[in-house]
């Protein structure tokens, strides 16, 4: 097996010499394979309501919830950098135990999607569609009793959510991303978009998204702890083989899925690669979690870690692995960084 190996090669010491790739910055630069544009990134941002709202999430440093009257200048400065598209969260006022707002036709979301392409209609604006953020007891679907025990209703979940989708639909928005790992939520969703006249409007699945500690900043900014328990029912292990993210993909493929993404990113990178190994021709995204930034960001400001070096060599990592696209807090940094 290993002499086997070696004949792929060249040669061997002293013929094959790998240094003479790296000697000179030129050569080293035209052997790149990876390259970070900011086109490829996609920033989230949370929307809150109230006015002149720009209140900063402690935990994510650079990071604010937005008023919507805020979202013109933001997504300005997001054409100006040429990031690829940003990703909404609402954050509403009130939450009840069906997450009503974000189905409505004037909850946080669709306000702040009506306003995104009535100012900004050429970046590309992504809904995140799931109930954790719109319900009081702050799990992603309804919940009711099962067995004798309570969690997130699968079944009924699946047609809110088609209904969630629909609205984000109608009030603007030009992809949506249901982030709930509840099964057939994205055969649900297709069909209700289908219905509703929106048959070219693609969705993109969090088909592998794993039950992390590396969301807890998020959980601040969108307001969305569970009141109790966890999100262990849905959401994945991490510690089941690869090889079922395999199957929720395919599952999602399956039910109409057009982008697949892998959630979070930095320590599951083996799932993206086997991922993109196993579907090569499918647009396979990956989640740069709010707790994989908070890291790099608290350990540079404790002048541990440089943020630029760590931020830009973490996602390289991601599109080596296979990931054509990032969802990262980090885009504006990396599209500053990119046009100094
Ligand atoms: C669910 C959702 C979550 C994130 C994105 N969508 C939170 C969760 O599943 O608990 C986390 C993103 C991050 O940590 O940056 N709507």
């Amino acid at each position: 097996m290993e002499s086997e190996n070696r004949k792929q090669f060249v040669g061997m010491f002293p013929t094959t010499r790998m240094r003479r790739l790296r000697y000179l910055p030129a050569v080293r630069s035209l052997v790149q394979e990876v390259q970070i544009s900011p086109s490829k990134l996609i920033l989230p941002l949370f929307v809150c309501s109230g006015t002149k709202v720009r209140k900063p999430i402690a935990s994510m440093p650079g990071h604010a919830q937005l008023s919507i009257d805020q979202l013109g200048d933001e997504l300005s400065e997001v054409q100006a950098l040429r990031i690829g598209g940003v990703m909404l969260f609402g954050i509403p006022s009130e939450k009840d135990a069906r997450g009503s707002d974000s189905m409505c036709s004037d909850g946080i979301i669709q306000q702040a999607l009506h306003k995104a392409k009535e100012t900004a209609p050429d970046v590309l604006v992504i809904s995140d569609v799931c109930f954790c953020e719109y319900t009081d007891h702050g799990q992603c679907g309804i919940v009711s009793e099962t067995g004798g025990y309570t969690d997130v209703d699968n079944d009924a979940t699946c047609e809110l959510l088609a209904r969630q989708a629909l609205s984000h639909a109608n009030a603007g928005a030009d992809m949506v991303a249901p982030s709930g790992m509840i099964d057939g939520m994205v055969e649900s969703i297709r069909k209700g978009l289908d219905q509703g006249g929106y048959e070219h409007l693609p969705i993109l699945s969090y088909a592998a998204k794993y039950a992390s500690s590396f969301y807890g900043p998020f959980r601040d900014a969108a307001e969305s702890i569970p009141v109790a328990g966890n999100r262990k029912s849905h959401q994945m292990d991490p510690a089941v083989s690869a090889d079922q993210a395999i199957r929720e993909v395919a599952l999602d493929l399956a039910e109409g899925a057009d982008m697949i993404m892998i959630k979070p990113a930095l320590a599951y990178l083996d799932v993206i690669a086997k991922v993109k190994n196993q579907f090569p021709g499918v647009p396979l995204a990956a989640y740069n979690v709010s707790g994989e930034y908070s890291m790099v960001r608290a350990a540079a400001e404790q002048g541990w870690i440089d943020q630029r070096a760590a931020t830009l060599e973490m996602l390289v990592a991601m599109h080596r692995a296979g990931a054509q696209m990032i969802v990262t807090y980090a885009a504006k940094d990396v599209a500053r960084w990119n046009a100094e």
